[in-house]
This record gives C-alpha cells, sequence and structure tokens, in this order.
C-alpha cells in the first residue's frame, strides 16, 4: 500500500510502555501514515513524554513524523504521573537513544486541529492517554468530531473494576473533566444522525484481554529474527536485555518492568497491552465487537470521581455518545501484532 493510500492517523499519547508498543504498531502498518504526534502529560510529565516520542521515532527511523508538546497538565487538577507503573522515565528500564528533537511551534491541541483540517473526513484519531489536548482541540474548533472519520479512545471501565481506584481507569482518573468535556460534546456533535460516527471506546473490561506474556514476546523476537533474552519471574529485577534487534531490545527492556509490576499488583508475570490494542482497533474496527451507549464520568462522588458510567438502556434518555468495546479476540490481535512489528523490527537493521 502507498502512503497516499493508507490510513492519515494523528496519536494523542502518554509514552509509557504500552503507549511505545501503539507506536512501534502504528509505525509498522503499511495500512497507517502517522501524521503527527500529540504529547500528553499522564503516565510521565509532558517533556518526558516528548522526549520518549523523540527518541522512538529516531528507534524506529521515522523522524520526519511531527511532535507536538501538549499541556502542562489537566484542565482543573494537578498532574499525577505514573512511574511506579511504567519506570522513572517512562519505558521500564529502556534506554532510548538521546535526540534533540525539535518540537512543532504550534501545541498538541493544535496539532489536532491541524491535522483534522488537513485531512477532512480521513483522519483517524487515536488517544491513548488523558483527553486534556483533545478537549483543548474542541475548544478551538468545535467542528471536530465532524473532520474526523474515526475516533478511537483507550479510557474507562465498562462494568469493571478501575485500575487507579476501585472504579477509576488511570486516563479518565488524570484529567476527569476533559474525559467528561469529549465525551459530551462529540455525541452533542453527531447525535442521532450518524451513530457510526461517535467514539469507539475501549476501557479495562476489554484491554485486560489483550495481556501479553514472556511467551509471547518471545514469539515477537522471533519473528523479527532477533535473538531474545526469555523472562521469568524468578529473573533478578533489572535484567537487561541482549537481544540484537535494537527495537526488540527496547521492547524487551520496557515489559521486564511493565510485567513485574503487574506481578505486583497480583496480575501474574504479564502486562495488559491496552494502548496497542487500540492502535490495532482504529485501523480495523472490526478486531473487536461493541455495543453503543451514552457515557458519562463522575465528576464529584466522594468515592465515585472519574469512574465511567454506561446507559446501556437509555435510561437517561439522551443520545448515545460512544460504541464501547464488549468483546475481543486476544490471538487474533498477538497475531496481528507479532505478524507486523517481528519484520518491522527486522526491516529496521537490514
Ligand atoms: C492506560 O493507562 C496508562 O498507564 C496506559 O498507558 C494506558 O493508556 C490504562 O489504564
Ligand atoms: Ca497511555
Amino acid at each position: 500500500m502507498t502512503e497516499a493510500e493508507a490510513l492519515p492517523v494523528f496519536a494523542d499519547v502518554d509514552t509509557g510502555v504500552d503507549d511505545a508498543m501503539a507506536l512501534a504498531y502504528l509505525f509498522a502498518s503499511d495500512d497507517a501514515h502517522v501524521v503527527g504526534i500529540a504529547s500528553t502529560a499522564g503516565n510521565v510529565p509532558v517533556d518526558q513524554v516528548c522526549t520518549n516520542n523523540f527518541g522512538l521515532l529516531e528507534l524506529c527511523g521515522r523522524t520526519g513524523i511531527p511532535v507536538s508538546r501538549g499541556a502542562d497538565g489537566p484542565l482543573s487538577i494537578p498532574l499525577r504521573t505514573a512511574e511506579d507503573t511504567h519506570g522513572p522515565e517512562g519505558l521500564g528500564y529502556a534506554r532510548l537513544p538521546p535526540v534533540d528533537g525539535r518540537l512543532t511551534d504550534y501545541d498538541a491541541a493544535q496539532a489536532w486541529v491541524r491535522a483534522a483540517r488537513e485531512h477532512p473526513g480521513k483522519l483517524v484519531g487515536l488517544a491513548v492517554g488523558p483527553l486534556t489536548n483533545l478537549a483543548l482541540a474542541m475548544r478551538i474548533e468545535p467542528a471536530l468530531p465532524r473532520l474526523l472519520r474515526r475516533l478511537v479512545i483507550m479510557g474507562g471501565a465498562f462494568g469493571y473494576r478501575g485500575n487507579t481506584t476501585p472504579v477509576s481507569e488511570w486516563n479518565v482518573h488524570v484529567d476527569p473533566e476533559a474525559a467528561s468535556e469529549v465525551f459530551n460534546v462529540w455525541g452533542a456533535a453527531w447525535g442521532l444522525e450518524k451513530p457510526s460516527h461517535l467514539p469507539i471506546v475501549l476501557g479495562l473490561n476489554l484491554t485486560e484481554h489483550a495481556a501479553m506474556t514472556p511467551s509471547t514476546l518471545g514469539r515477537l523476537a522471533a519473528a523479527a529474527g532477533s535473538s531474545t533474552t526469555p523472562m521469568s519471574v524468578l529473573d533478578d529485577r533489572g535484567t537487561r536485555s541482549a537481544a540484537a534487534n535494537p527495537l526488540i531490545r527496547v521492547l524487551e527492556d520496557a515489559m521486564r518492568f511493565y510485567f513485574e509490576f503487574h506481578f505486583d499488583q497480583g496480575e501474574g508475570y504479564l502486562a495488559h497491552l491496552h494502548d496497542p490494542l487500540a492502535a490495532a482497533v482504529a485501523l480495523d474496527p472490526d478486531l473487536v465487537r461493541y455495543r453503543q451507549a451514552t457515557v458519562d464520568v463522575e465528576l464529584t462522588g466522594t468515592l465515585t470521581r472519574g469512574m465511567t458510567v454506561a446507559d446501556w438502556s437509555g435510561a437517561w434518555g439522551r443520545y448515545p455518545n460512544a460504541h464501547i468495546g464488549v468483546e475481543v479476540d486476544p490471538e487474533a490481535f498477538f497475531d496481528r501484532f507479532i505478524a507486523r512489528v517481528g519484520p518491522f523490527a527486522a526491516s529496521l537493521v537490514s
């Protein structure tokens, strides 16, 4: 597929181990043409997100993709970050090449708007961090929902526990006001007119099915024709990868930290690939089965702030504003991830 035929994709990330895996998937996909990256404060502070994005672009040979800096923090509350989950710099034990990258001279919210205006009706938006910059973009350009072909959001938890509070998922928890604004404004922009254009929302109830294990990571290295450093829960913490392929080495070093975090949470020696699943769905929504509902975010509950509430049966009498992912075949997703990222990693050294 030529670049002109590929889907233009704009990615909003808070890189983050699984954000990095999602970007690698997009770069590895011939049917995607990444036209811009918004760096959003979340897993790590926004300047670290920018640094991680530049390092990853360098590693993946994609230095031409514009990177924009987002707001320093959420719309109306202080920023909370997740170094315990993603490592001190956001990529676990991995070290990316130091790059003196040049940010765009417009910010991440403006980058959303520019990308949408440059590709009217064609752009696929992928938001896998807090929704701060997307909300700001919609304030600048209220027609944004109508300019996009599709929006895929990783956020929330539907009929499922949270991963940050008992009821709140991380991306929504960091900036609940932004998430609320995006759901409400996007829904109002489309109403019942074209339900197919409502955002796809993938919550923890879905993305936790995408659980990567050391053996899946070993399959990825094999598909890249690379040596690997097999991982086990018995390894010394922080053991570094000796994989020959530079991208596989970085992904293994990042994933080891993520495995250790999930293990410490009592989830086993595995890691949930929330954001890569969302990236795969952005290119092919048929990977997931959906139910339409009205989603809103609890903003005032003393115990439930940041909870995403889905009205499945129309009790609120409001238009639906989301297609919520309810079923996925994780094997199909991992097969596709490996079939794309493996050969891409191999191509970086050939
Ligand atoms: C989300 O939170 C972040 O830590 C991950 O990158 C993912 O986007 C999962 O709750
Ligand atoms: Ca993320």
